[in-house]
C-alpha cells in the first residue's frame, strides 16, 4: 500500500475492523496481477478459460441463477431528508439503513480476502475524472472493474493526500467457516438480504449480497450515474446515462453526439454502428455514460468515464454490431453466455446457429431441442474499449470531445416521428422528460401497451430528486450562450405499421438520421415546423440504395393528431407523480397541448 492519504487509511481501517477479512490485498493494476488472479479463479473453478486458440485472453463465469441482473427494487438512494430522493427512488433514513447493513457486513469477509481497488473514473489525471476505492470479496468484481474502469497505483499516486474519493464497499455477503470450500459464484440468494445503498451526501456507496455487473461493479450505475449526478448537480455538470459517438463526414468534417437511450434499446450497437450512406465514418467513444461539461469557450465537452463496455451479449451478431464482436474477440470476461465443445462461446442472436451440444449457462447440456435459452437473456461481455475498431483516437482526451447534439429515444411503436428536433432547450428538456417505451410482453408487467417513461433514460440512475434535477437541467442551459449549446433531438427507430411490422430497418440505416441531424446543426439541413418540434420532409432523408416500402417514410415522417391528443393525456397522468415540477415543464405540456389542437 503506498498512499499518504488519511482518509483512505482509516476508511480501509474500519471495513477491516467490520468485515473481518482473513487477508487484505492492495490492487496495483498489474499484468502479472491479473494473470494470477485469473489462474486462482480457473483453479477454484469459479472461471473457466476459453480456448486460447480462439479467443485468447477470455474466460467464462457462471453466476448463481438467483444472481443474473440489476435489483432495482433493492437499490436505495438514502439521502438524509426523504424528500431529496424524490418519487422515482427507493429511500431508506441513512441512520437505519446504516445499522442494518452493518450487521450483515459484520464479520461477512470472514475466510476470504478483501481487494482494495483504487479506481479513476475518465482518464487519470483528467479534470473531469473522479476517483474511487472499491472494496470487494470478490475476485470477479476485481478483474471486471479492471476492464471497466482503470486501477491501481498510478490511480493511488494521482489522488493527493487530502483529496476526497468516493467510498465504494462491497461484499457478496457470503462468509466462509473455518475448511468450508467455496462456490463458484458466492453472493446471498435472499433477495431481501440484498442492498444497493447510496449515500449521495457522504458520496459512498454500500452493495451487499450480489455479485453481478451493475450491483457490485460500483463504478458504474453506481457512482458514474447515481452518486456523480449528485456531484454534478452541485458542481455545475452533467453525469448522464448516454452514449458517444464521432461522425465524420465525406468532406472530413467530424462532430459529437450523446445519446440517452433506455437499458436494452440498442444504445452500445448504435456507439459503434457502421453508416451505410457513403463516405460517412462513426468512432466510438463511450455506449453507456457520458459526464460533461462547459470548456472556456463555452461549448458542453464530455467524456466517457469507464475504459470497458459491459454490454448484452444474447443478440449481437456480425448483423447487428460487427464492431462488437470484433471487441470482443479477445481478453474478454463473458458471463452467462453458452459453452461450445471446443471451448467457445455461443448465445441466441449471434448469427449463426447452436451447434448439437452446448453447456448452458446454468451449466447444463444443452441441445437445439431444448425449451430454455442456452444463454440467459442478460448474459454479458465486459471487454476494453480500446479493442474496438472504431474507437476515436481521442477517446481519452482528458479535456473531452464538444456535442453538438444530445439525442434521446426509446421504443415507440406508435406516435413518435423517426425524429424530432427541439425548438430550444427547454423544449430539448421536455423530449427528454417524456422520454419513454412501450412495455412489451418482455416486461413483466400487468401494463402492456402502455408508455413507460424513462426520463433522460435515468429513470434508475438519479440520484436525488427527479425535479430537482430536471431543473439542473434547466440551469445548465443559462451558463451559456443558447446558440452554443448542443441541439436536442428525439428519435424513435422502433415505429411498427399496422401489422407489427418494423417501419425502418434500424443498425447502419440510423446513420441517415444523423446525418439530417448533423446537417441541422451545421445550419445548413431542411426541416419544416410542426407542434411537436421540428422535422424532415421525406426528401430531407438519404434513402439512396436504402430497402423501405414505398409510404413507409412518410408514415415515419408523420404528426397524428389523435396520437399526440392520447400521448398529451398520458403525459398529464405521468406528472401527476411530480410534486414539485418545473414550471418550465408545465409551460411546454400547455405549449404542446395549444398547439396539436389548432392543428
Ligand atoms: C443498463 C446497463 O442496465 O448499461 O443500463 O447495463
Ligand atoms: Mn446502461
Amino acid at each position: 500500500m503506498s498512499t499518504k492519504n488519511k482518509k483512505v487509511i482509516e476508511w480501509i481501517e474500519d471495513v477491516v475492523k467490520m468485515c473481518q477479512p482473513d487477508k487484505v490485498h492492495w490492487c496495483d493494476g498489474s499484468k502479472e496481477e491479473s494473470d494470477r488472479f485469473f489462474q486462482q479463479m480457473v483453479d477454484s473453478g469459479a472461471a473457466i478459460r476459453l480456448n486460447q486458440e480462439k479467443r485468447p485472453g477470455c474466460y467464462l463465469f457462471r453466476s448463481h441463477p438467483s444472481d443474473v441482473g440489476r435489483v432495482e427494487e433493492r437499490t436505495f438512494i438514502a439521502s438524509r431528508r426523504k424528500e431529496d430522493a424524490g418519487p422515482l427512488n427507493n429511500w431508506i433514513d441513512p441512520v437505519e439503513l446504516k445499522k442494518t447493513m452493518t450487521e450483515l457486513y459484520t464479520g461477512c469477509m470472514k475466510g476470504r480476502t478483501m481487494y482494495v481497488i483504487p479506481f479513476s473514473m475518465g482518464p487519470i489525471g483528467s479534470p473531469i475524472s473522479k476517483i474511487g476505492i472499491e472494496v470487494t470479496d470478490s475476485l470477479y468484481v476485481v478483474e471486471n472493474m479492471r476492464i471497466m474502469t482503470r486501477i491501481g497505483n498510478e490511480v493511488l499516486a494521482n489522488l493527493g493526500e487530502e483529496d476526497e474519493f468516493v467510498r465504494c464497499l462491497h461484499s457478496v455477503g457470503a462468509p466462509l467457516a473455518a475448511g468450508e470450500q467455496d462456490v463458484p459464484w458466492p453472493c446471498e440468494p435472499d433477495l431481501e438480504k440484498k442492498f444497493i445503498s447510496h449515500f449521495p451526501e457522504e458520496r459512498m456507496i454500500w452493495s451487499y449480497g450480489s455479485g453481478y455487473g451493475g450491483n457490485a461493479l460500483l463504478g458504474k450505475k453506481c457512482f458514474a450515474l447515481r452518486i456523480a449526478s449528485v456531484q454534478a448537480r452541485d458542481e455545475g455538470w452533467l453525469a448522464e446515462h448516454m452514449l458517444i459517438l464521432g461522425i465524420t463526414d465525406p468532406q472530413g468534417n467530424k462532430k459529437y453526439i450523446a445519446g440517452a437511450f433506455p437499458s436494452a434499446t440498442g444504445k452500445t450497437n448504435l456507439a459503434m454502428h457502421i453508416p451505410t450512406i457513403p463516405g460517412w465514418k462513426v468512432e466510438t467513444i463511450g455506449d453507456d455514460i457520458a459526464w460533461m461539461r462547459f470548456g472556456e469557450d463555452g461549448r458542453l465537452y464530455a467524456i466517457n468515464p469507464e475504459a470497458g463496455f459491459f454490454g448484452v451479449a444474447p443478440g449481437t451478431s456480425m448483423d447487428s454490431n460487427p464492431n462488437a464482436m470484433r471487441t470482443i474477440a479477445q481478453n474478454t470476461i463473458f458471463t452467462n453466455v453458452a459453452l461450445t465443445d471446443d471451448g467457445d462461446v455461443w448465445w441466441e442472436g449471434i448469427g449463426y446457429d447452436a451447434p448439437d451440444h452446448l453447456i448452458d449457462w446454468k451449466g447444463n447440456d444443452w441441445t437445439p431441442d431444448s425449451k430454455e435459452p442456452a444463454a440467459h437473456p442478460n448474459a454479458r461481455f465486459t471487454t476494453p474499449i480500446s479493442q474496438c475498431p472504431v474507437i476515436a483516437p481521442e477517446w481519452e482526451d482528458p479535456m473531452g470531445v464538444p456535442i453538438s447534439a444530445i439525442l434521446v429515444g426509446g421504443r415507440r411503436p406508435t406516435t413518435i416521428p423517426l425524429v424530432h428536433q427541439s425548438f430550444d432547450w427547454h423544449h430539448g428538456i421536455f423530449l427528454g422528460l417524456i422520454l419513454g417505451s412501450e412495455i412489451t410482453a418482455a416486461t413483466i408487467s400487468d401494463n402492456i401497451g402502455q408508455v413507460r417513461r424513462d426520463p433522460f433514460a435515468m429513470l434508475p440512475f438519479i440520484g436525488y430528486h427527479v425535479c430537482d434535477y430536471l431543473q439542473h437541467w434547466l440551469d445548465m442551459g443559462k451558463k451559456t450562450d443558447p446558440e452554443k449549446l448542443p441541439k436536442i433531438f428525439y428519435v424513435n427507430w422502433f415505429r411498427k405499421d399496422e401489422s407489427g411490422q418494423y417501419l425502418w430497418p434500424g443498425f447502419g440505416e440510423n446513420s441517415r438520421v444523423i446525418k439530417w441531424i448533423i446537417e441541422r446543426v451545421s445550419g445548413c439541413g431542411k426541416a419544416v415546423k410542426t407542434p411537436i418540434g421540428y422535422m424532415p420532409s421525406p426528401e430531407d432523408i438519404n434513402t439512396q440504395d436504402l430497402e423501405i416500402a414505398p409510404g413507409n417514410l412518410e408514415k415515419l415522417l408523420e404528426v397524428n393528431k389523435d396520437m399526440w391528443i392520447q400521448e398529451i393525456a398520458s403525459i398529464k397522468e405521468y406528472f401527476g407523480k411530480f410534486d414539485r415540477l418545473p414550471q418550465d415543464m408545465k409551460d411546454e405540456l400547455k405549449a404542446l397541448e395549444q398547439r396539436i389542437m389548432v392543428y
